[in-house]
């Protein structure tokens, strides 16, 4: 088996809860619009770039915008999510997380983000997680949205790593397929019902270390 050189992070859904914020932004806009938005709806946003999100969400009314009226709800959107994620604090890593980077960091591994989302430094910085990065990559430099690779490979390539020598943490499908498409292996996050395509899938960082990470992996 290859060596371990890279773990690459998905950040909403793997590092922090941001899901209820995007629902509750998203889940307002819909309501302005006159059409209901729920939880389950706000499922199949998880891993979506923003625009497409927006898509689906006007899908779901049954509602046609222009690409500019599209531009002014997803600002607008978009306004409302950064209110709550400017009062995020280090209180909302999610369990087990900041102690398996330790570990890592211990260890000599690289520590990558790997997100769609353009907030990802904004809320790197809130939880105070910034430092224990070595590369990021965020929505703002992917031309491709994930299942397409594009993110994971620009973050491996920042580190030096080669592919196979990558772990993607992923808690969407869309996201587990661009591990896979990009030749990476990939924990998934979650349940192992609707994960079952990763290498490995988890309920969370609790209880998960890099001895565990490395008796799977190596
Ligand atoms: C992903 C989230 O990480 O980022 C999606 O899972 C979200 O739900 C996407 O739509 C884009 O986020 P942002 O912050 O750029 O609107
Ligand atoms: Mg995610």
């Amino acid at each position: 088996m290859n060596a371990v050189k890279a773990c690459i992070f998905d950040l909403d859904g793997v590092i922090v809860d941001t899901a209820k914020y995007h629902f509750i932004a998203w889940k307002q806009l819909a309501d302005e619009l006159g059409f209901s938005f729920t939880e389950r709806h706000n499922e199949l946003l998880k891993g979506v770039s923003r625009m497409r999100s927006l898509d689906i969400l006007l899908e779901i009314g049954k509602i046609e915008k222009s690409e500019a009226e599209k531009q002014v709800l997803a600002a607008q959107k978009n306004e409302r999510y950064v209110v709550f994620i400017s009062r995020m604090t280090p209180d909302e890593i999610l369990p087990g997380v900041r102690q398996f980077l330790e570990g890592l960091k211990e260890k000599g591994i690289k520590i990558v983000l790997g997100s769609a989302s353009k907030n990802a430094p904004m809320i790197l910085e809130q939880i105070a997680l910034a430092p224990l990065f070595d590369a990021v990559v965020d929505g703002n430099q992917v031309t491709r949205a994930k299942p397409d690779p594009e993110v994971f490979l620009k973050g491996a390539e920042k580190v030096k790593a080669n592919p196979s020598e990558c772990i993607v943490f992923e808690d969407a499908m869309a996201g587990i397929e661009a591990a896979k498409a990009g030749g990476m292996r990939c924990v998934g996050i979650g349940d192992a019902e609707i994960l079952g395509k990763a290498d490995l899938v988890i309920p969370g960082f609790m209880d998960f270390t890099v001895e565990k990470l490395f008796a799977h992996f190596c």
